[in-house]
């Protein structure tokens, strides 16, 4: 049987579940197999329990469900790696090899592997922060994902595996909540200003940080792996740009749509994490390699999260 489905690994958590909807509108919802540590509910598609570090299980899947291209989207954020940073290594890493792996020993077409910010880290310009800038990280998240990077280009420069990446920012939207990361805090505050409840956040009120709307997340990572390889010059992991912000700009932009809505700040450990990442990153080569261009920014994402989250807080449907 031809191998043509696509399997997400980490399907339940915050990108994969929309990322897995994306997909299914794209490729049909038999082509494209879900799967998390728990069993997933809800889906009109193929579901599998899987734990990423098994590799064993992995491969039997990929066979099984005839795989062509995997997302693997597990892996433990910064905010929650800092709190047990040799498990966040385990997995973060140990899934990682499994997928290049087996994508090498059965020949799929191709694997989708996000990075993030955090590989920058206080050396690394803080503005328009360049795709080739030093990489010196102050989270087992960024370490994990500099060494990510780099076996992925490894892979794709030893073995021909067509590795592909982006370094997301702070992805925010309303499908979803995040699990356990440093950009966490645009996300609830949405949740807390729709249910007219006051916000105290972790992060101080000048803290900038690269942050992107989800419908653009899901478009670049469909863009990227649809786009011609010949096209593609960075196989370690592209910059990837949509708006900045501060929690105090994040909070005048919900005053003006909720003129009630107020903010306070009491910054912990992640403030730390926050001070060492880019402010704003410059994203060139993405746009020029493979037409990136992002749609929103701080006042339409703030709308339209509204919107959404309004609905679902009057129906209770989540
Ligand atoms: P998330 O924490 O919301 O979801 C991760 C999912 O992986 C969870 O559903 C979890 O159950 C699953 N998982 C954990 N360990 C697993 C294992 N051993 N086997 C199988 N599944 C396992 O994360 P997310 O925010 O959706 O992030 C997805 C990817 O994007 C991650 O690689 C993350 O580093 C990257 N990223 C996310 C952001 C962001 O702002 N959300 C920014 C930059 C990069
Ligand atoms: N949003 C992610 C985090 O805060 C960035 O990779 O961990």
């Amino acid at each position: 049987m031809k191998k043509d489905r696509i399997l997400i690994i980490g399907a339940g958590g915050q990108i994969g579940a929309v990322l897995t909807e994306a997909l299914r509108a794209v490729h049909g919802a038999d082509s494209v197999v879900a799967s998390d540590l728990r069993p997933l509910e809800g889906h009109d598609g193929p579901t599998e329990v899987l734990d990423a570090l098994d590799a064993n299980a992995l491969a039997e899947l990929v066979q099984s469900r005839h795989i062509s291209q995997i997302y693997h989207l597990a892996a433990i954020l910064s905010a929650t790696g800092e709190k047990d940073p040799m498990r966040a290594w385990e997995i973060n890493m140990r899934s990682l090899f499994n997928v290049l792996e087996v994508s090498r020993s059965l020949q799929l077409d191709k694997v989708y592997f996000p990075s993030s910010i955090a590989v920058f880290g206080r050396e690394a310009a803080k503005q328009q922060t360049p795709q080739y800038e030093v990489l010196i990280p102050e989270t087992v998240y960024g370490i994990s994902k500099v060494a990510g990077e780099n076996w992925a280009n490894y892979y794709y420069r030893r073995y021909g595996v067509d590795v592909r990446s982006l370094r997301y920012p702070g992805i925010i939207g309303h499908e979803s909540m995040p699990g356990g990361g440093t950009t966490d805090y645009a996300v609830d505050i949405y949740h807390y200003a729709v249910q007219g409840r006051d916000y105290e956040c972790f992060l101080g009120p000048e803290t900038s940080l690269p942050m992107l709307y989800m419908p653009d997340a899901i478009r670049a990572t469909l863009q990227l792996m649809e786009a011609p390889a010949d096209r593609l010059s960075a196989r370690t992991s592209y910059n990837l740009a949509g708006m900045s912000f501060t929690p105090a700009e994040i909070a005048a932009s919900i005053s003006g749509e909720l003129p009630g809505f107020r903010i306070s700040y009491k910054p912990d450990f992640r403030q730390a994490i926050a001070d060492s990442w880019p402010a704003s990153i410059d994203d060139s080569a993405a746009r020029n390699d493979w037409g990136w261009k992002p749609e929103f920014d701080l006042d339409a994402m703030t709308k339209d999260m509204l919107l959404h989250l309004r609905e679902k807080y009057r129906t209770g449907v989540f």
